[in-house]
């Protein structure tokens, strides 16, 4: 199995309590100017967790996932990914910035991400998308390389697709190999944001079974999804984010099943 966290699957919930932590965040604040989009977030995801977060629109989600990896700078609180504290220093403008640059590329290595829309480089083929950070930022020989994506072509369906330019895809098949390319670098845990919410609705079920079965062989993710159903089946645990502010948390059951918040009952009536 390639680049597999190993964690059995049957139980997504309890037995996790001891599992290392792959994410840590505490207390996450994130100000664009006046907008105080992050106002104390905390989330944690141990190895074989599948975190969903959900939430309305501009409630922070996205901010969220980015300052995981490192796109946007945290205005204050604390991220660890990979046991490692994200080192943060203010600028001469007093912007908070990265202290270590290449912490940040050490860091990006062990997330694997995929967006919404599709990310594929489009002067590329499908096989060479997903050798290129293996070959040319980890140093993977490329024989070996090319070995690994294969096998990760066929696990997402997409083995005699390998060297087809991505124009030449459809929009499912395209996230699927984002997918594919994501898990080329092996990492600790995979982040999602919407990855199926720019697609046809005919083509969102092929990526949500890829995603599923990677939740199904303990895969640690963290996952931002409109699809209620689908966080339902796959999540270990469910963040509810309003406003900046963690609303609701806990197991699915409890969050779609007996949701205790006002705002979250408000929300899951209008999402289903
Ligand atoms: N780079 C930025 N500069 C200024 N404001 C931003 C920036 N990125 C996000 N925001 C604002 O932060 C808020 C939260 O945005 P975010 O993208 O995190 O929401 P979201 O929960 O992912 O929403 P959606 O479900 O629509 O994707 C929004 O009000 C948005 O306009
Ligand atoms: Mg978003």
């Amino acid at each position: 199995m390639i680049g597999a966290q190993a964690a059995p699957s049957a139980d997504r919930s309890s037995s996790r309590q001891d599992a290392a932590e792959a994410i840590h965040v505490e207390n996450l604040h994130k100000r664009f100017g006046n907008l105080h989009v992050l106002k104390g977030v905390s989330l944690s995801a141990r190895d074989g967790e599948v975190i969903a977060i959900i939430g309305g629109s501009g409630s922070g989600k996205s901010t969220l996932l980015r300052c995981i990896n490192c796109l946007e700078n945290p205005t204050s609180g604390i991220i660890r990914v990979n046991g490692e504290e994200i080192r943060l220093k203010a600028d001469s403008h007093g912007h908070t910035v990265p202290a270590d640059r290449r912490q940040i590329e050490r860091i990006r290595s062990k997330l694997g991400m995929v967006f919404q829309s599709f990310n594929l480089w489009s002067h590329m083929t499908l096989i060479e998308n997903v050798i290129e950070v293996p070959i040319h930022v980890l140093k993977v020989p490329r024989a070996e390389a090319v070995a690994t994506a294969e096998k990760l072509l066929e696990r997402v369906g997409l083995a005699d697709k390998r060297d087809v330019y991505p124009a030449f895809l459809s929009g499912g098949q395209q996230q699927r190999g984002a997918i594919a390319r994501a898990l080329a670098i092996q990492p600790r845990v995979m982040l999602f944001d919407e990855p199926t919410s720019a697609l046809d609705p005919e083509l969102v079920g092929e990526v949500l079974k890829v995603i599923a079965d990677l939740a199904h062989e303990g895969r640690t993710m963290v996952l931002v999804t409109h699809e209620m159903k689908f966080a339902r089946e796959v999540a270990s645990h469910v963040v509810y984010l309003y406003n900046g502010l963690v609303e609701e948390e806990g197991p699915p059951e409890q969050l779609f099943g007996a949701p205790r918040s006002e705002r979250l009952k408000q929300f899951l009536r209008n999402v289903s």
